[in-house]
């Protein structure tokens, strides 16, 4: 399995799999929007569905976390297509302002097309910024900030929440969630994505080796830390009044939102910066190879006869 899963952001404001903006073509969005868009379902719309549905509660965690009150002035860092910032912006009413702030230009500009459908415009504010360099905020002048599925991709980690510190008001909140993939990483050597590839174990390392030659795991962002860490982080930024809570789901596939169709395993990629099931096999084995892995793992993942392992962490605290 690739260096992370994340947890795939969502579209809770924006339609549904097909709903893509035409101004952004395939061939310009970024990495990140493309991600979002197309390769994180991989075309299939039951699984991102299923996977918006059980989104639902982790975004209502992170606004509730957050203690949001109306005329508020939220930072969404990382925003993606607004999952987070969208429900901050419903929470703050019509005197409260959102600004949303990614790396990703191409997802600014499609939250900006859809705060425009909305007619909230002129409660948004949109900002291309890393969450290590918030420099275009001002010191003091955020009530909260929000943030899902952000860090993992963050390299700064301690000058990100020292960022997120600085641009807080007094008495501010922090209030976030991230996957901890340092908890099921690395898979065992007879394991592919949760599956029992023991009876395959050649085709499989091969198909290990593409994933960590595009995220080599003694840089890879998203397994550089856990839950003990976000807690020194922010302690170690100057927040107060600290809370975090720790979450893991060891389960079966077939009983499992997670559960993926025989296509979307091999057509979804589980993180924006990682190869499909179908890219890795094409650049590890040959075609007789891929067949020979595919005619064993597709009844186990027609089934569901594989383990899902994830963590993740809520943390919210109080400047
Ligand atoms: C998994 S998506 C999460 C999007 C959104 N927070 C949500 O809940 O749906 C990760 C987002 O982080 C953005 N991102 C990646 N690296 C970042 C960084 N260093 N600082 C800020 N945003 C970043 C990506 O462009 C992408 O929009």
């Amino acid at each position: 399995m690739p260096c992370g899963p994340d947890y795939p952001p969502l579209s809770g404001t924006i339609g549904d799999v097909t709903d893509v903006d035409p101004s952004s073509s395939p061939l310009t969005r970024d990495r990140w929007a493309t991600w979002i868009a197309e390769r994180r379902h991989g075309g299939d719309a039951e699984f991102l569905r299923r996977t918006i549905e059980s989104l639902a509660p982790v975004r209502d965690r992170v606004i509730a976390n957050a203690r949001l009150s109306p005329g508020s002035r939220v930072l969404d860092v990382g925003c993606g297509d607004g999952f987070i910032a969208f429900a901050a912006l419903d929470a703050v009413g019509p005197s409260g302002q959102v600004v949303f702030a990614d790396v990703s230009t191409d997802l600014l500009e499609r939250c900006r097309a859809l705060a425009g459908e909305a007619g909230v415009l002129d409660r948004c504010r949109f900002l291309e910024a890393s969450a290590s360099d918030l420099s275009s905020v001002e010191s003091a002048t955020v009530d909260a900030v929000v943030l899902r599925s952000v860090l993992i991709y963050e390299p700064e980690k301690g000058r990100a929440f020292t960022e997120f510190h600085r641009v807080l008001r007094p008495g501010g909140r922090l209030s976030l969630f991230e996957p901890v993939n340092r908890f099921g990483h690395p898979e065992p050597e007879d394991k592919l994505h949760g599956y029992d590839v023991a009876a395959v174990a050649d085709l499989a390392s091969k198909v290990k080796a593409v994933y960590e030659s595009h995220q080599p795991p003694q840089s890879c962002t998203m397994v550089d830390f856990d839950e003990r860490d976000l807690l020194g982080l922010a302690e170690d930024a100057g927040f107060d009044d600290v809370h975090l809570c720790f979450e893991v789901d060891v389960e079966e596939y077939r009983s499992s939102p997670w559960r993926t169709s025989w296509e979307a395993l091999l057509h979804s990629a589980f993180n924006p910066l990682a190869p499909t099931l179908a890219e890795a096999m094409a650049e590890a084995l040959s075609t007789e190879e891929s067949a020979r892995l595919c005619d064993y793992l597709h009844p186990l993942v027609v089934e569901g006869r594989g383990q899902v392992r994830r963590a993740a962490a809520y943390l919210w605290a109080a400047r």
